[in-house]
């Protein structure tokens, strides 16, 4: 087969990693790719949201099956325009990524079809919204209802806050025509997970799960990120959790977007919290999380592109009993530009990369990165590099992972030490358990 890989991120370095290891990929493209994509992949000079080019390149290769990683062109309607064309295409219409690309569709769809999610109310009017917040009182959530880069999320625990972050996305200030209709919603405490299941528009099949690391700093603290580590499975799930989740999440939610003429084929990752034990959507996404995905494909124990073409043909189930699993435990650790989140120096020197790829059971995926001339890698984005290993406990992956991490020489980047600790607590808490009981 001809695939066509759309993204640029460690995400994307992960899938094409995995797609080529297939029997059936004989020609795998990305567009546009990054340094570490290159050893898989031909990288093409295409962006990702260039739709046009990407169909042309599509058309003139005679590509079998296009694969998009990031949302940004699903919600702008890039698997339309390939379908328009009869190309195959793992990921969503825009109709059916609103998923992600409205959070007020996402809300209302979830009160339609009864989906437990947290109580919300919409507004495009700044009044409205601050009589609601006067009314029900704090701490609120405040959505843009659009993609705002990972950042359209306010938890407000005053009034002025609340009210502040609704005038700033109402008036187009903080998120332009992303904010200018927003949610408002209960705020819910508990443990956050990450579930993904891929549906072919009719049915859902569950794809396991994981958890990320949001904040820059140890133990969690400082400004969200789009992640700076990750680890799967979720120490949390359980299999009686993946049912219910399944049962009154995944499946309602497949079926509610059929009912609504809009079949949902591609990636469903679900945020999930437990609240008292049971879990409730916190948001949908409508692609593989980023750093999620590299957990994830360390841990795939079966052919991707098996998967992803009967994912693109609505044969899912009809093709694939069961997807297997390694039993490891698969562990990320990002390393970032010094200042990301915020401002960073691009063009920095990185060495030792090929020395930390070779470490037991690890595998180094790139996100933003190039080669120069004398073939250097220098770093293009924040989140330049995702370490990532496998090991029987979390303990060990977290071994592996952070051995590797040593081999790379960047003076310009940065990690956290502390990736899994939420899960290491649990299983230090475990070994208490049982040695006390012995
Ligand atoms: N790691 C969170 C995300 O991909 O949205």
């Amino acid at each position: 087969m001809k695939i066509l890989l759309i993204g640029a991120g460690g995400r994307e370095h992960a899938l094409a990693w995995q797609l080529a290891q297939s029997d059936r990929c004989r020609e795998l493209y990305c567009a546009p790719g990054n340094a570490g994509i290159e050893e898989c992949a031909e990288c093409i000079d295409i962006q990702a949201d260039d739709s046009e080019a990407l169909v042309a390149f599509a058309i003139e290769k005679a590509i079998d099956l296009v694969v998009v990683g990031p949302e940004g062109p699903l919600v702008a309607g890039l698997t339309d325009r390939l379908h328009e064309k009869n190309i195959a295409v793992f990921g969503p219409t825009a109709a059916a990524a609103q998923l992600e690309g409205s959070k007020g569709f996402m809300k209302d769809l979830c009160t339609k079809y009864n989906i437990p999610t947290a109580a919300y109310s919409r507004f495009t009017v700044l009044e409205d919204a601050k009589e609601f917040i006067t009314a029900h009182g704090v701490p609120l959530v405040i959505k843009a209802d659009g993609l705002a880069a990972g950042k359209g999320v306010i938890i407000a625990a005053t009034i002025e806050d609340a009210e502040q972050a609704a005038e700033d996305m109402l008036s187009g200030t903080a998120f332009g025509q992303a904010g200018q209709s927003i949610v408002i919603e209960e705020f819910m405490d508990g443990e956050e997970l990450s579930v993904f299941a891929l549906a072919d528009g009719k049915t859902v099949i569950p794809f396991s799960s994981a958890q990320d690391h949001k904040r820059v700093g140890e133990g969690d603290t400082g400004p969200n990120t789009g992640g700076m580590g990750a680890y799967s499975p979720a120490h949390m799930m359980t299999e009686a959790l993946e049912q219910k989740i399944y049962n009154q999440i995944m499946q309602p939610t497949i079926d509610g977007m059929a009912k609504e003429g809009c079949p949902f084929t591609g990636v469903l990752f679900a945020g999930i919290i437990l609240v008292d034990g049971e879990p409730k959507l916190l948001e949908f996404n409508v692609r593989f999380g980023d750093p999620e995905c590299q957990t994830l494909m360390m841990r795939l124990d079966y052919d991707l592109l098996d998967i992803l073409t009967a994912g693109a043909k609505g044969l899912l189930t009809d093709v694939i009993d069961e997807i297997y699993w390694r039993e490891d435990t698969a562990l990320c650790v990002v390393m970032a530009a010094q200042g990301y989140p915020d401002s960073y120096e691009k063009n920095t020197l990185i060495t030792g990369i090929d020395a930390a790829d070779v470490m037991p059971e690890t595998k180094v995926f790139h996100a933003g990165t190039k080669r120069n001339k004398s073939k250097d890698i220098l770093n293009t984005g924040g989140r330049v590099l995702g370490i990532t290993s496998r090991g029987e406990t979390i303990s060990t992956a977290q071994i592996n992972a952070y051995k590797a991490v040593e081999k790379i020489n960047w003076p310009k980047g940065f990690f956290r030490r502390d990736i899994g600790w939420h899960a290491l607590k649990k299983d230090q808490r475990n070994i208490a358990t049982k040695s006390i009981s012995c």
